[in-house]
């Protein structure tokens, strides 16, 4: 699979996610075998603003590459200045975000509220192109409003026709909550339109998710959101599934524990300690959702005031899971919670973060 000059291979795409794909997660995504990780959105006008939050989402480092910076707006000139100022920073990819259900973005006519106006999409798409140099511009795309006006063939086309290099399609409608399966024929269906390269995404939690969404929908990649939570694991699966025909299965504990404690560690020191201790207890709970105690763990884990404790209830709880004190009655059905609600243990009204 090929973006511009750069060629990732048979290797996946590590999806933007607000609030999760630092540069820590990143990076420890990347020593998984991700092809390609992404920033989270970005506001294009924080970017030719000069606003210190946005030019912080922005920032990643150069051993970090490949990777994809995405944007959100809805002005072809500022996404078009936005895209010249990135370009700047060489990253391989600058996405437009036209995936974002949340009301405080849609209500501003962004995100997802952009598919309405596939006219709109291509203006904006051709100002980046023309703005980038050579970097590439690609497009995150849900099918469409809802179910009964699915218009990802409209959109599509008008990023291939304004000079994008790649769209990114969502199987999923702007409506649509993560219960609702996605449905992935229409990435076939793109496939056959567009010559631009298309990559699948949706619901894709094991490595032989990727190779049945490759097979059923010819697309030319895969792209890993929730799959990839407390999960980098699942990039070096596929390498080796691809690699030699099997599927190295489940992590082993240890190996889980030994990640979980780098990435933690990383960011500790890549955050202030309130939000590096929210952010790390989140991770926490993801890496050890699959394994016997996580209710437990859930228990315990957002009771903690500070990050030695974090690595002590770490390497107790995993000291447990190995010596099976836990047993197997003590794990509960959390893929599925999870598969719902990606934070399932916050109230209802926190829980609907998808793009
Ligand atoms: C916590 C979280 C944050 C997200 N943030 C973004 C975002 O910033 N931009 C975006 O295009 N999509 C965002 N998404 C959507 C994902 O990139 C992806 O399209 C969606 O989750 C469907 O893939 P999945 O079913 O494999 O999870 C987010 C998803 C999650 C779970």
């Amino acid at each position: 699979m090929k973006i511009g000059s750069l060629d990732i291979g048979h290797k996946l795409f590590l999806a933007p996610m607000a609030e999760v794909t630092d540069s820590s997660f990143r990076r420890i995504c990347k020593e998984q075998g991700a092809g390609i990780t992404f920033t989270q959105m970005v506001s294009a006008e924080g970017v030719i603003k000069n606003n210190f939050e946005s030019l912080r989402i922005l920032s990643f480092n150069r051993n970090e590459k490949p990777i994809g910076v995405q944007v959100l707006g809805n002005d072809p000139s500022i996404l078009g200045e936005a895209a010249k100022e990135i370009s700047r920073l060489k990253p391989d990819l600058i996405d437009l975000n036209c995936g974002c259900p949340v009301d405080k973005v849609t209500t501003n006519n962004m995100g997802s509220a952009l598919l309405d106006d596939p006219k709109m999409i291509g203006k904006i798409i051709r100002k980046m192109a023309d703005n980038a140099g050579d970097v590439p511009i690609s497009v995150k795309l849900r099918l469409g409003k809802d179910r009964s006006h699915i218009n990802i063939f409209e959109t599509a086309k008008a990023v291939e026709d304004s000079g994008g290099s790649l769209v990114f399609v969502h199987g999923r409608a702007r409506n649509d909550k993560y219960e609702t399966e996605p449905e992935w024929s229409w990435i076939g269906k793109v496939k056959e339109l567009v010559k631009i390269p298309v990559v699948g995404n949706g619901s894709i939690f094991f490595p032989q998710d990727v190779k049945k969404m490759k097979d059923e929908t010819g697309c030319d990649s895969v792209m890993v959101a929730r799959g990839a939570l407390g999960n980098p694991f699942i990039f070096s699966r596929y390498n080796k599934l691809v690699e030699t025909g099997e599927d190295p299965g489940i992590t082993e504990i240890n190996v889980v524990k030994e990640v979980l404690l780098k990435h933690i560690n990383s960011i500790e020191s890549e955050f202030g300690e309130v939000v590096a201790l929210d952010r790390a207890k989140k991770q926490t709970v993801w890496y050890l959702k699959d394994y016997p105690g996580i209710n437990f763990l859930l228990e315990k884990v957002f009771g903690l005031r500070n990050f030695d404790s974090l690595r002590q209830l770490i390497n107790d709880h995993t000291a447990k899971i190995t010596s099976g004190e836990y047993g197997e009655s003590d794990k509960v059905d959390v893929i599925n919670k999870f598969k719902k609600k990606v934070l399932f243990w916050l109230t209802e009204d926190k829980t609907q973060i998808q793009g």
